[in-house]
């Protein structure tokens, strides 16, 4: 039997790969970039908080990491933060899109106002298509590269968030598809990601809880207990899909939800008594 080489146990798992991160100031986005350029990736990181972004690029080392002020729903935005990669670091490898809203979730659909419904679709759809257009303008011709895209537990399940936010991320999910299929004949990969709930400033100002608060209403819903989701789980997702270990993962969507998705709560079965 012949192996493919590929070693999990490998220390830099993204060494000489060069990554973009959308909403790599805050959150998700924050941690994924320490994670990739622990792994050996230079990372350009791209967002609207500029000051958070070019403190971000700074602490991962300038030889690693740049900041580019990129507004996904900008076309020309998108576009510039591509090439800026390719022009600081030769090529790109990997596009992860990660920037992404909420709004506040109205019990009724009737009190939901057109113009945050299209700001989120905007952001959360147009965002990630505009990443996905651009990251295959430049990753075609060399028939290599891996593009993720952060959607959520709402990709799959319906009432865990607002109207917008609900179909914005199972917009991701079809676009996620549909271009794993187109881009697959390049041999380009591409999957998304879907976290349950964890603590970043989105999920905190949706909610409008603190982090303690937060942290009791997640596990109260929960199904995997005695752990709470961070950051870095869902970092440390994103980096396998970006390594070569998931080089036949296409078109996957990735839970990070603890089973939170393929659970029926009103049943309870299975329940033990407290
Ligand atoms: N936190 C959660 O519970 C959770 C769960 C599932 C999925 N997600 C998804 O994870 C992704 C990251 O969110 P997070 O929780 O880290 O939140 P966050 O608020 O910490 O980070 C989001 C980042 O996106 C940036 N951003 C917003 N609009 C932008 C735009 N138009 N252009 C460029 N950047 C923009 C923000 O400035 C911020 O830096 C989002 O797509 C979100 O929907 C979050």
């Amino acid at each position: 039997m012949t192996t493919t080489g590929f070693i999990s146990s490998v220390a830099r798992r993204l060494e000489g790969k060069v990554a973009l991160i959308t909403g790599g100031a805050s959150g998700i986005g924050e941690c994924t970039a320490k994670v990739f350029a622990h792994h050996g990736a230079k990372v350009v990181v791209a967002d609207i908080q500029d000051e958070s972004g070019r403190s971000l690029a700074k602490a991962l080392g300038p030889s690693n990491s740049t900041y580019v002020h990129c507004d996904v729903t900008d076309e020309a935005q998108v576009k510039n933060a591509v090439n800026a990669a390719v022009t600081t670091y030769g090529k790109l490898d990997i596009m992860f899109n990660n920037a992404g809203i909420a709004d506040e979730s109205k019990a009724r659909i009737i009190d939901n106002e057109k113009v945050d419904f299209e700001r989120v679709l905007q952001t959360n759809v147009t965002g990630v298509f505009l990443g996905i257009k651009h990251a295959a303008r430049v990753m075609i011709p060399g028939r290599n590269g891996t593009i993720i895209s952060t959607a959520s537990v709402s990709s799959k399940v319906g009432a865990a968030a607002s109207h917008a936010y609900c179909c914005s991320k199972h917009a991701v999910l079809g676009l996620t598809k549909n271009a794993a299929v187109e881009l697959g004949q390049f041999g380009i990969r591409v999957n998304c990601l879907s976290p349950y709930a964890l603590a970043t400033p989105l999920a905190k100002q949706v909610i409008g809880l603190d982090d303690e608060q937060l942290e009791n209403l997640m596990h109260a819903f929960g199904t995997l207990k005695g752990v709470t989701l961070q950051a870095e789980d869902v970092a440390n997702a994103a980096l396998y899909l970006a390594s070569d270990e998931a080089r036949y993962v296409s078109g996957h969507n990735l839970f990070i939800d603890g089973g939170f998705t393929i659970q029926n709560p009103s049943f309870r079965m299975f329940q033990y008594p407290e």
